[in-house]
């Protein structure tokens, strides 16, 4: 689905652009156009930023080597 429809930014290139490695906004409008003429995709643009952040997070977490992964502080891990 179209986020951008000045500049045909889909949700797709959004998700994309975070596995390349962008966090923000600004990057987006920077390298996609995202919000960069009439304005009106900035709320949903950044709803699929932090969307697609939140899922590559789980992805790197859950692909991630053992040693890599995050712990729990002892007093949550279960016993
Ligand atoms: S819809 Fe994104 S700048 Fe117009």
């Amino acid at each position: 689905m179209y986020v951008c429809v000045c500049n045909a930014v889909t949700e797709r290139d959004i998700a994309a652009a975070v596995c390349d490695g962008m966090t923000t906004l600004r990057q987006l409008r920077r390298d996609l156009g995202v919000t960069a003429d009439c304005g009106r995709c900035a709320r949903y643009a950044h709803d699929c930023l932090r969307s697609a952040l939140a899922q590559h997070t789980d992805q790197a977490v859950a692909t991630a080597p053992a040693f890599a992964r995050p712990t729990l502080p002892l007093a949550l891990e279960a016993t």
